[in-house]
């Protein structure tokens, strides 16, 4: 037998070119803050908090130490008719930072299914209110809602969608609120395409609200590209959904958890829908989890059903024991550093220090909320997503992890980023901007 046990031919790569990965490989040892470590010994300052996930910076000695306390202590239970009391103790310590009213939780181990089960909820509730026929799901152009068969059919991505057969029936697609020629280089929410909205309401008067279960939305989509919402559109699509009994379905699977100034970006935005996704951040990416927030209406018809199970639907390891204390441990550095609040804080020094790349070769758009930012290269003449990638490949090189979609640049570092670390993402980026035009 030939000892293999260096190759990388086995593992099939997620989201990834896996033969020009093969071919001259990244491979990340190490982490700790803000810093990754490559195999070479090089740092990597981390732009992208993994894939925004570790928002606290990377192997916080909180969460190891309360996961190697947990797994030597109850490794695992069944969540189904048994519990354990981690998953209580989360849910209530989360429900203090959603926003009010919605204050049950349901756990998953991803965002993907933290989104099947906040599609399967919606459709239930409305049957168990005996309007069955409310089976339809609005998404969105553009939407990034994982990978389940429920998450790409609401998704708005060709590549996520075109190679997986016939997805879901019955699902329609908002306008994406994406226009650079009318909001190119807006610092924060873009002025113009609060009427984008308005679209939900030609969906209605096609189907007929008695057949509209939800609408699904990011608060604003990252893996797009970071697509804002337009002043405005969020508050109408609330009020659209609200007049016609169509639940409203946040995914803030990357917009949760501080991400943008608030623990969620409902907050931020000042508008409450009846179901929130979350999954990242949750537990500082450092073991999977996910977690449903569901209004009390919601919880509470389910709970004046019938007697016996209320919902057909769990996962193995919903609320699995080591995840739910890296979950509190999480909570508890968010919140005793005070890193819900840390994005606002840095906001105004994040978009001047990311505005500053207006100018540089090829940018034609700069978008930025909370400590996220878009930077959108023009397509090179080798084709759409070229020069992105190798706007990513330069930084790397340079020793900044950012992340390419297309030709768009996303950054989301850690919230613990100082402002001299801010400064050298930036540069790198208008170091390879150069490099590469
Ligand atoms: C908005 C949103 N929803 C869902 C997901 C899927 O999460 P996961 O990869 O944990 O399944 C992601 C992942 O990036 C996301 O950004």
């Amino acid at each position: 037998m030939n000892d293999k046990t260096n190759s990388l031919d086995a593992f099939w790569m997620p989201f990834t070119a896996n033969r020009q990965f093969k071919a001259a490989p990244r491979i990340l040892t190490e982490a700790k803050g803000m810093y990754y470590k490559a195999d070479d010994g090089r740092e990597i300052l981390d732009g992208t908090a993994g894939l925004w996930c570790c928002n606290a910076g990377h192997s916080r000695e909180q969460i190891t130490e309360a996961v190697s306390r947990q797994i030597a202590k109850l490794d695992y239970a069944p969540p189904f008719q048994m519990g354990h009391p981690l998953p209580f103790e989360l849910a209530e310590r989360l429900t203090q930072h959603s926003p009010e009213g919605l204050n049950r939780v349901f756990f998953t181990n991803s965002g993907s299914e933290s989104v099947d089960t906040a599609l399967k909820i919606a459709i239930a509730y409305h049957r168990l209110r005996g309007q069955g026929t409310r089976q339809r799901l609005v998404g969105r152009e553009k939407g990034y809602h994982g990978v389940g068969f429920g998450g790409i059919s609401v998704g708005g991505l060709v590549n996520n969608r075109k190679f997986f057969g016939s997805l879901l029936n019955g699902v329609d697609h908002l306008p994406h609120t994406l226009n650079i020629k009318a909001n190119a280089f807006t610092k924060g929410l873009p002025e113009n395409g609060a009427e984008l909205a308005n679209e939900l309401e030609n969906i209605v008067a096609l189907h007929d609200a008695s057949c509209i279960a939800a609408v699904i939305v990011e608060p604003f989509a990252g893996s797009a590209g970071v697509v804002l919402p337009p002043e405005g559109y969020l508050k109408r699509l609330r009020e659209i959904c609200t007049k016609h009994g169509i639940l409203l379905i946040f995914d803030e699977v990357i917009s949760g958890y501080g991400r943008i100034g608030d623990a969620f970006a409902a907050n931020r935005f000042g508008v409450k829908p009846d179901i929130i996704t979350t999954a990242k951040g949750l537990t500082n990416g450092a073991i999977p989890m996910g977690a449903v927030f569901v209004s009390d209406d919601i919880y509470n018809t389910f709970m004046d059903g019938p007697e016996g199970i209320e919902l057909f639907h769990g996962y193995t390891y919903s609320g699995h024991p080591v995840a739910a204390a890296a979950g509190l441990a999480t909570l508890d550095i968010y919140e005793q550093e005070g890193l819900f609040s840390r994005a606002l804080e840095l906001e105004s020094y994040w978009q001047e220090a990311v505005h500053s790349l207006k100018g540089e070769p090829n940018i034609i758009d700069i978008r930025n909320i909370g400590l996220v930012a878009g930077i959108e290269f023009a397509p090179s003449e080798a084709g759409v997503g070229k020069r992105g990638y190798e706007v990513f490949l330069n930084c790397f090189e340079q020793g900044c992890l950012v992340r390419a979609t297309g030709d768009i640049i996303a950054m989301s570092p850690p919230l613990i980023i100082e402002k001299p670390q801010i400064d050298r993402l930036v540069e790198s980026i208008a170091k390879a901007a150069r490099a590469v035009s």
